[in-house]
């Protein structure tokens, strides 16, 4: 089994919870900044414990701070845990470190700052070029702060300073039609972000919006305006240059995110801090999501001889598997433009040739309507129509699987896959 040699951090601090997210988040109001903030100065030792206490392993070539909202954190802040990192794994040369920000929380020299600290890739949650929708999705940002951050990133990339950056947008957003997200996608593609993730809106339980759709104030395209709003945005950005090389992710040539092919690596990665997954030689483990439970978690873990809950994640945790489970690797890999090497797969999970035939024969209906192709061996959908109803394809595959060998996940997509708690990733 490879060792992991990606690092996760969440950093579980926002200014606002916007009304669609249920991450594991802190919110400290909207003057919240990591210079002056007593919870910021009561978790950041937490995760220093947590890192310096994680089992030895080869440099990391890629490490991921995201949240919550790293950019309120100042350089300092961002600097010491790279270098907490450092000291407990080595940074390879080249790696690749991103870190999350939200338009509202930083300007261009705490930019400057984060970058001089040792991050080179920067994800910008935009998540709508329109004040009225962002105001509904209780966003601090507005669309002339996205555009001011947007190019300050531009310029620093251009100037060399920062290797690559990504945009956030969220589709299938109430009232939101053809025309609108067309309008979006354009703008999209003139910020010249050269990595776009869009993710498909998920009312998630508790929040908010959850609330609203209880109430009937939730106007969501339905299931086939949905469908059409991934496809058009898969022929635009394709048409604009970008390789759509995840459901929810495209890239310009060179700018695929590292970090984001680990889940699928099956070398797994370390995880780090409150609500985080860490899922080192194919044990996932998933941290409480509150700090007071987060650190009598880590206390705990301290006190115990043997094996238990390890800060990062160790192979004592339970005998080591081949990697992810069948049913969740099948879910990642179809999401990907390369699908999935299923011959291989069923070799390496000891998939008989006849419940393979089974699988196939119950997938046919979408082979046949040309949504799954399967060529030499390899199963993947087709771009735009497969993707666009992926969440078809999936559910009827989790189905077999359930049939097989009791409940599965529900076929959600992860939104990043080393930082979902839900997928249990993201
Ligand atoms: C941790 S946030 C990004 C950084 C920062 N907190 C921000 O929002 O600007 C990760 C991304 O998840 C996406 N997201 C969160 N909740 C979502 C939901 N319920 N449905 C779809 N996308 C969601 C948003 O696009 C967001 O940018
Ligand atoms: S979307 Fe980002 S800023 Fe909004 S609550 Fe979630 S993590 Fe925080």
């Amino acid at each position: 089994m490879r060792e992991p040699r990606s690092a996760y951090l969440h950093i579980p601090f926002c200014q606002r919870r916007c009304f669609y997210c249920d991450f594991a988040v802190v919110p400290l109001g909207d003057k919240a900044d990591g210079a002056h903030s007593n919870s910021i100065a009561a978790y950041l030792p937490l995760l220093h414990r947590e890192i310096s206490s994680a089992p030895p392993g080869p440099p990391l070539s890629t490490v991921y701070l995201g949240g919550g909202t790293p950019s309120l954190l100042t350089p300092e802040q961002i600097g010491a845990l790279l270098s907490g990192l450092d000291r407990q794994f080595g940074l390879a040369a080249g790696a690749e470190i991103s870190m999350e920000m939200d338009p509202a929380s930083f300007d261009q020299r705490r930019l400057t700052g984060v970058l001089d600290a040792g991050v080179n890739r920067v994800s910008l949650g935009g998540q709508s070029f329109d004040d009225a929708v962002l105001e509904k999705l209780g966003r601090r940002h507005r669309r002339a702060d996205l555009l001011e951050a947007a190019g300050w990133l531009a310029q620093a990339q251009r100037q060399g300073s920062l290797g690559s950056w990504s945009l956030d947008l969220i589709q299938g957003l109430p009232q939101q039609d053809l025309s609108h997200w067309q309008n979006q996608l354009r703008q999209a593609v003139a910020v010249d972000a050269p990595h776009l993730s869009i993710y498909d809106l998920i009312v998630e339980p508790g929040t908010v919006f959850a609330w609203r759709q209880k109430r009937g104030e939730l106007p969501l395209p339905d299931s086939d305006q949905g469908a059409d709003l991934m496809a058009l945005t898969s022929e635009r950005l394709r048409a604009a240059g970008y390789g759509h090389y995840e459901i929810s992710n495209y890239a310009r040539p060179g700018h695929v995110s590292r970090h984001n092919r680990v889940y699928w690596s099956g070398a797994g990665w370390w995880g780090f801090g409150l609500g985080a997954t860490s899922a080192p030689y194919g044990r996932r483990l998933a941290r409480p999501r509150t700090r007071a439970a987060y650190g009598e978690w880590l206390s705990q873990a301290a006190s115990q001889a043997g094996p238990g809950p390890t800060p990062g994640g160790t192979p004592e945790q339970g005998a080591p598997e081949p990697g992810l489970p069948f049913d969740e690797l099948l879910m990642v890999g179809l999401r990907r433009r390369e699908g999935v090497a299923m011959g291989q797969l069923a070799i390496d999970y000891g998939l008989s040739g006849s419940a393979l035939a089974s699988l196939r024969q119950r997938l046919q209906p979408f082979i046949e309507a040309d949504l799954l192709l399967i060529e030499a061996a390899r199963w993947r959908l087709s771009d735009p129509a497969g993707l666009a109803l992926s969440n078809a394809v999936l559910r009827e595959l989790l189905g077999w699987w359930d049939e097989r060998s009791g409940p599965a996940p529900t076929p959600e997509a992860p939104r990043s896959p080393t930082h979902d708690h839900r997928s249990g990733p993201g």
